[in-house]
């Protein structure tokens, strides 16, 4: 088990596109998924991605086993580690939903994501698998494919005023059951 260091907002390795994968089943390539989902998990994550633990790679985790302290009230989705993930938009209505992310503890954004995806990855040994999803999982796809282009979510709020610390923001209309 091995957590690592999460980098935050405003460390420079965090906004630099990642390279692609190409050699599949090291060991190297192993320890990396394990590391990110222990990171993924001792941080209450639902999603993780290898450049925000310093590593500047197409290698994504999605999905949570548990009810998750952070995102209370979504249903669990199966943990999938994705290498060179790319997706395709199904439906293209935009939903408005809450977003964090490890690198930003603390802070919350109600950030405008596509409804469903189709997303194409390989697994640690280099098959290709084909993915449908829509809303919650389909949001953390579309955040964590963002980290492999070096982007974060604030920069997909226009209006800041959707973007703050959690407990302020989650006072708003929008986040009451
Ligand atoms: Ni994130």
């Amino acid at each position: 088990m091995a957590v690592k260091t999460l980098l935050r907002m405003g460390n420079p390795k965090i906004y630099q596109p990642c390279a692609t994968v190409t050699e599949f089943d090291t060991p190297a390539l192993h320890e990396l998924i394990t590391d990110l989902i222990d990171t993924k998990i001792a941080h209450e994550g639902v999603g993780i991605a290898a450049p925000q633990i310093g590593v500047n790679l197409r290698v994504m985790i999605y999905g949570f086993d548990n009810r998750n302290l952070r995102y209370p009230e979504k249903t669990p989705v199966p943990v999938t580690a994705c290498i060179n993930p790319t997706y395709e938009v199904l439906d293209e209505t935009i939903e408005e939903d809450g977003e964090g992310c490890l690198c930003l503890p603390t802070l919350y954004g109600i950030v405008p994501r596509v409804r469903a995806v189709k997303m194409t990855y390989q697994d640690v040994k280099g098959e290709t698998h084909t993915v449908t999803e829509e809303d919650f999982p389909a949001r953390i796809i579309q955040h964590e494919c963002d980290h492999l282009d070096g982007k974060i979510y604030p920069m997909r709020i226009a209006d800041l005023r959707n973007f703050g610390f959690h407990e302020e923001i989650r006072t708003l209309d929008f986040f009451q059951p």
